[in-house]
Parts: C-alpha cells; structure tokens; sequence
C-alpha cells in the first residue's frame, strides 16, 4: 500500500508546481497578492466591475484599459479608498460617475486588490507593495488638503 501512496503525492505535488507555472512567471509575493486580491476583488469590486473587470456599459468602467491603468498608478490606490467622481477616459468612452469609498479597506488590502486587478483581465503590470499604497494615499491626502 506504500507505493500507492507514494505515487498520488507525487500526483499530487506535480500538480501543485503546475498551477504554480500555469501563472507563468509571476513570483511568490505576486501569486500571494493576486489570490488574496481575487477574493477581495470578488466582494467589493465585482458587482460592478464584472467578474471579468469588463464594467457595465456606460455605468461602471472596464478595468482593462492597460494604458489607463500604467498612467494613473499613483492614483489607483486613493480610487478604492476614496472612491472617485470626475470625469474619466477609459478604454475610449467617457464616463463621469459616482464610485464610492472604501475607507473598510487597509493598505495591505487595497494592495491585493490592485496587484489583482493590474495582472488580470489581460493586464500584466507587477505587484503592488502596501508601501507603494502607503505612497499613493499620502499624495492624494496631500493633494487634497494643500498646505500653506
Ligand atoms: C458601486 C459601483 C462600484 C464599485 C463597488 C467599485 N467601483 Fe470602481 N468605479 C465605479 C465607477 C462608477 C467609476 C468611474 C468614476 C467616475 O466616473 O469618476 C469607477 C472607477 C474605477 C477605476 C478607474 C477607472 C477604470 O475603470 O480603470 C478603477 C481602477 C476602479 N474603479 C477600481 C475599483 C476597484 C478595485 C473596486 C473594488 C475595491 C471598485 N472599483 C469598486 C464604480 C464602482
């Protein structure tokens, strides 16, 4: 019964490096950060984003406008935890909706969420560090009460 055994680990653990290799090159902080932001993104992001990050008609905008997402990194994480309304370019159609705050969301959260979001839907942009968040939320707070 021993040899049994021996093989269905051996199944077993090949199929775990596989899955592990199915996420192509991404290292073991991203693939952490992704699938932690998967399931975050699936509670607070999805109903209105999409499973799919592919928005809702004029609604809620698409989340795979790469160029969208490379040119407003920096902003990307005061988007979740302060949620946004201006008016926005994405993937070509304008859109000048309400988003809502998440002020429930850490840092480390905010920074699963986004390395989900920047490496899904045929994005591929890195991980995103909780300082890199950090960074981020300090310039919008910055910015949004100037000092003298
Ligand atoms: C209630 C619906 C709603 C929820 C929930 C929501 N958003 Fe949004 N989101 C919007 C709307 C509407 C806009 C556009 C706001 C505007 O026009 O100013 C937006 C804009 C964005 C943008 C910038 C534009 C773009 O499409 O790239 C990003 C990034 C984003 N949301 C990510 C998220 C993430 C991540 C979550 C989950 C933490 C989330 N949103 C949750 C409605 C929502």
């Amino acid at each position: 019964m021993k040899i049994p055994f021996v093989l269905l680990f051996s199944i077993l653990f090949c199929g775990t490096m596989l899955l592990v290799n199915c996420q192509g090159t991404m290292d073991i902080k991203t693939a952490q950060y992704y699938t932690n932001g998967h399931r975050l993104y699936s509670v607070h992001c999805a109903n209105c984003h999409g499973d799919k990050g592919e928005g809702l008609g004029m609604l809620y905008p698409p989340l795979t406008d790469q160029d969208y997402l490379i040119r407003n990194r920096e902003a990307l994480p005061g988007i979740i935890q302060y949620g946004m309304h201006e008016e926005i370019m994405v993937a070509g159609n304008s859109y000048n909706m309400q988003m809502p705050a998440n002020p429930q969301l850490s840092a480390v959260e905010i920074a699963y969420i986004l390395t989900y979001v920047t490496n899904s839907f045929g994005n591929k942009n890195g991980v995103f560090s909780e300082s890199e968040v950090l960074d981020g939320l300090g310039k919008m707070q910055k910015q949004a009460a100037p000092q003298e």
